[in-house]
């Protein structure tokens, strides 16, 4: 695969409004560093976790963090409210969607196909389209509601990767239990990193 940001489909990342922004965050820091195109999609309550969460309280913070210049190589942003931006349509290129972190909410609009926001759209488009759709739930405990609703996205093609971090490694610190899942996201998702371990020491990594 080339490095290049123009030869490769962009990849839509939503962040929605569960608990879990700084997996968001560490998302896109890889994603821009690997230099792969992003269609971004923050709902509303996807930014007010990011303002709870992180230091971050606009979209324009999260830009200087992850590095300007970088950034703007990479990410489009497009407004959740805008169901005729890019990744509403099939025919806009996409290598497939990651919606991290993901609420109950969203799961079950895309479980329903009701695609009343440009994510839930997105996420739509991306399973009839038949690309990877990854969503990384947040919630405790779940209702039979949620577990059918995550049941009908898993039949529909979806990968349910929940925002449930291992402790095999013996974490020491936050960094560590964040880099676990989202080394886990862009393996599905088919982007190199070098962040997290392996189990066994595999690969290049530790
Ligand atoms: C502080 C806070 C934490 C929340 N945590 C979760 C969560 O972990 N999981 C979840 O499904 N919803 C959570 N919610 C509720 C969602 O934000 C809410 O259902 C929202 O309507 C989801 O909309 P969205 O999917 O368009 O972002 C939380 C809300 C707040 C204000």
């Amino acid at each position: 695969m080339s490095s290049s940001t123009s030869t490769r489909h962009p990849l839509v990342v939503a962040i929605t409004g569960a608990s879990g922004a700084p997996y968001a965050v560490r998302l896109l820091e890889q994603l821009v560093a690997a230099r792969h195109p992003v269609s971004l999609i923050i709902s509303g309550h996807g930014l007010r976790l990011l303002q709870t969460e992180t230091e971050l309280d606009s979209v324009e913070a999260l830009r200087e963090h992850v590095g300007a210049a970088a950034w703007d190589e990479s990410v489009t942003v497009y407004d959740d409210k805008d169901r005729g931006a890019a990744p509403a349509s099939g025919s806009a290129r996409s290598s497939g969607m990651i919606i991290c972190p993901c609420s109950m909410g969203t799961i079950s609009a895309i479980a329903h196909g009701s695609s009343r926001s440009l994510v839930e759209r997105a996420a739509d488009v991306t399973l009839k389209e038949r690309r990877p759709l990854i969503v990384v739930p947040r919630e405790t405990p779940l209702s039979a509601i949620h577990l059918e609703n995550l049941l009908t996205l898993t039949r529909a093609g979806a990968i349910v990767l929940p925002a449930a971090p291992g402790f095999y490694h013996r974490p020491t610190s936050i960094d560590e239990l964040v880099d676990f899942i989202v080394a886990r996201v862009l393996d599905h998702a088919g982007v190199e990193h070098q962040i997290g371990r392996r189990w066994g020491g595999g690969d290049d990594q530790e």
